[in-house]
């Protein structure tokens, strides 16, 4: 393959990446810190406590213990300039790290909640009357000059990126996660940079699954600026061919710390999956067996994944959190495809959820399940067992570079995706229908992402090996669908047709034994059948309402008539009209039928 227009190729240098800043958390002073307090000084700061000084009985001055040591980080508003509140930071009796948010509002209506907030997270504190208004006193004035825009959701913040417990922003304007159920999240990072490139990324090298889930990895947080839609891909194959790990090593871009990295389980509900949406937002979602939810609820929760808008019910307590819409790319794995799980529970999958959630055979075609390449290792299990290991050791650092390392410059290194987008394209060949292009378009994103990272030296691969692997995926998903039409289309004729198979003798009326002594009695009449010899032609004339409520049953029946003419199977008027009309005997005279028509072998 040729290369993209390289002109633009985006630098590999981190020379403008001091615009931007990664907040991690910084350890706490273990001895004093100069006194933090209000300009009274009433306020000091010693040995590892807070302390007040008030007057005592015949104007000593006496002085109290509040608490033990805290951090201010600094004031946090929100982007109107709403909300502010004292962001915290305190270790527990365990030497544990909190971070915390006392808001203004809460300080002054409810101070006993807020410390009984930080007490529950282990704050040491004078629990006397006295110390805890003087606690508050101190909270309300305690000077600062650090500020902090305050993000109620993960992902991007205008050209910040905020994860939960750190973010990587712009230093004249930084931002902060400040929403709930900041321990949930796994976007934890473990291990150097260096040490996930050499023993995760370069292990992927040869894998073209495990580099293209790697790729979508980064591709999640393009989504915004490339304007591409959600998108979801489902690895599915037999059991043991390497599918949950494939899952590890490409959340383990994300995060980790969990026994499973950063895979979570398909066992969700609605409900579940919007807060999943809404933790992973901007991000990678990672979702492992998909035969674990309940078929019946499978073709919505994909739908609600990957169609980015919550609920109306959930909108309410979401939308005030500004988080009642996502982008998100989803990844998973599963025995059977979506479709396949939804025709289980009775449902029939749609070609908008098919293009939706791409189904990627596991099995790469080598003989070792999800493998290609084995990197001197005897066995894929052994490999799946070291990849596996080391994607739990090494976690999360990869995405934090790349997001460094995008930010500065980011409208020429989008415009530099975009590019490689078209050229992805322009590779393909011509007259794909629309659902596969908008599919492949799907892949063309994880070329893109996967070549960024490539160039920003985060995965140490070869130039063109990201594009090499989602073209071959591309091609594999093509060849599995088996058609470059429109899978509704395909499914609605195929349905026609098994109709006709089931049925043809036995509920459509012979127009040839019309004169026959004893007509065979058709019950439940689906229509007529005619016998053209001149032309070698099977006429079947459906009755329209039988047609429309019965064989095109789950199917909008015009889309299933426009598929049957494109197909040349559909008689059709010349005035264009779908009925033909035909005089049938006790039937009223030019009454309008659907007419299918077959050759005779
Ligand atoms: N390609 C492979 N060939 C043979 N064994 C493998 C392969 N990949 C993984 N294994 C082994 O199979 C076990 C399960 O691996 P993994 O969970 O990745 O498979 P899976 O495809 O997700 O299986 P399942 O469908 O049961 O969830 C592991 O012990 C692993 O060592
Ligand atoms: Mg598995």
């Amino acid at each position: 393959m040729s290369k993209p227009l390289s002109k633009t190729q985006p630098k590999t240098a981190t020379e403008d990446a001091s615009a931007v800043e990664e907040r991690l958390p910084e350890p706490i002073p273990a001895t004093d810190k100069p006194a933090e307090s209000d300009d009274a000084g009433k306020f000091v700061d010693r040995a590892g406590a807070i302390w007040a000084k008030v007057q005592g009985a015949k104007d000593k001055a006496r002085e109290v213990w509040l608490c033990d040591a805290l951090v201010v980080m600094g004031l946090v508003r929100s982007h109107n300039s709403e909300e502010w509140c004292l962001w915290i930071r305190f270790k527990d009796p365990d030497g544990v790290q909190h971070e915390e948010h006392v808001s203004y509002e809460e300080l002054t209506l409810e101070p006993r909640k807020a410390i009984a907030r930080l007490a529950r997270s282990g704050l040491k504190f004078n629990p006397r009357r006295e110390a805890q208004e003087l606690f508050c006193e101190y909270l309300r004035t305690v000077k600062t000059k650090k500020r902090w825009r305050s993000a109620f959701r993960v992902g991007w913040c205008e050209r910040s990126y905020v994860f939960a417990d750190d973010s990587i922003t712009r230093k004249d304007d930084p931002v902060v996660y400040v929403g709930p159920d900041r321990a949930d999240f796994r976007t934890k990072c473990a291990g150097t940079l260096a040490e996930w490139t050499t023993q995760v990324a370069q292990r992927c090298r040869g894998n073209s699954r495990l580099i293209i889930l790697t790729c979508a990895a980064f591709a999640s947080v393009l989504l915004k600026w490339l304007d591409e839609e959600n998108a979801g891909f489902h690895l599915v194959g037999r059991t043991s061919d390497g599918k949950t790990t494939a899952l590890i090593v490409a959340g383990s871009a994300w995060g980790g710390g969990h026994p499973m990295g950063f895979v979570r389980s398909w066992r969700t509900t609605e409900n579940g999956c919007e807060l999943f949406a809404i933790q992973h937002c901007d991000g990678l979602l990672v979702l492992d067996e998909l035969a674990q939810i309940d078929p019946k609820h499978a073709a919505t929760v994909v739908y609600t994944l990957l169609n980015g808008q919550a609920k109306n019910r959930m909108a309410s307590d979401l939308r005030r959190m500004g988080a009642d819409s996502w982008r998100v790319i989803v990844i998973s794995s599963g025995e059977i495809t979506l479709g396949e799980h939804m025709d289980s529970g009775g449902a029939r999958i749609r070609g908008g959820q098919s293009v939706r959630m791409l189904d990627i055979p596991a099995d790469a075609g080598k003989g070792m399940g999800v493998f290609e390449e084995l990197h001197g290792t005897p066995t894929p299990a052994d490999f799946a067992r070291e990849i596996s290991a080391a994607a739990r050791r090494c976690y999360g650092t990869p995405i934090r570079q790349f997001l460094k390392l995008l930010l500065p410059d980011l409208d020429a290194k989008v415009g530099w995706c975009r590019e490689w987008i078209e050229w992805f394209m322009s590779q393909l060949p011509a007259g794909l229908g629309s659902e596969t292009a908008r599919a492949a378009r799907r892949f063309a994103l994880l070329a893109a992402a996967g070549e960024l990272a490539t160039s920003f030296g985060i995965t140490g691969w070869d130039e063109h090996e990201a594009n090499d692997a989602a073209r071959r995926c591309f091609d594999d998903w093509l060849s599995n669908r088996g058609t470059t039409g429109s899978s509704d289309d395909a499914a609605a004729v195929a349905q026609v047709m098994a109709f006709i198979e089931a049925h043809g003798a036995s509920r459509f009326q012979s127009e040839d034994d019309r004169d026959s002594v004893s007509p065979r009695i058709i019950h439940n009449r689906a229509g007529f059948v005619r016998t053209n010899f001149k032309t070698r032609e099977l006429e079947y004339l459906f009755l329209a309402e039988t047609f429309r409520n019965e064989v095109c049953k789950g199917f909008d029946s015009q889309l299933a008539l426009r598929a049957l003419k494109e197909r040349g199977l559909l008689r059709i008027q010349e005035s264009g009209r779908l009925t033909v009309k035909r005089s049938v005997e006790n039937m009223a005279k030019n009454q309008g039928y659907y007419a299918v028509v077959l050759d005779i072998e």
